[in-house]
């Protein structure tokens, strides 16, 4: 069941880039762009910044630190925006850690998964979620935090 934290304090929300997103601007360019993981987090800081709410980041290419994270997420944030990468067709682990967080949360990927190998269209992650949004490069991030604040009545 999905929660969202009551509490008076700024909205947090978490954002989780999977394995290998910190090599973005340099890898595969031509499928996930040239803008680097820095730019997508200033610019989603930006944008969070004139929406009352506090964003924090988390990179990391470990499936088990991913799930830490997760676990540890529960009584301080109101919502994950979490990239999978690679996790997302293979980890049962991350889905179990989402859905024990209770906490809502939105998937998203820089490419359009259905668009490409077979064994990308299948997400285990994306039951667990509210929702996924794949296919708007960087633009993915920003609709996923529009869709965010939504949940958090924040817009
Ligand atoms: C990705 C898509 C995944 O299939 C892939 O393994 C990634 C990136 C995306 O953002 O398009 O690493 O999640």
């Amino acid at each position: 069941m999905m929660r969202i934290r009551e509490r008076m304090l700024m909205a947090k929300i978490l954002i989780i880039h999977g394995p290998n997103l910190g090599l973005l601007g340099e890898r595969e360019p031509d499928i996930y762009g040239t803008f680097t993981l820095e730019e997508v987090n200033s610019e989603l800081k930006y944008i969070a910044s004139g929406n009352n709410v506090d964003i924090e980041f988390f990179q990391s290419d470990s499936e088990g630190d991913i799930v830490s994270k997760i676990g540890r997420a529960k009584d301080v944030i109101d919502i994950i925006i979490i990239n999978p990468a690679g996790y997302t067709h293979t980890s049962v682990a991350i889905r179990d850690a989402i859905e024990a967080s209770s906490l809502p949360a939105i998937e998203v990927h820089l490419s359009n998964i259905y668009a490409r190998e077979e064994f990308r269209s299948k997400s285990l992650i994306a039951p667990v979620c509210c929702g996924q949004i794949s296919g708007f490069g960087k633009d993915s991030y920003i609709l996923a935090l529009e869709a965010a604040l939504k949940i958090l009545n924040l817009s």
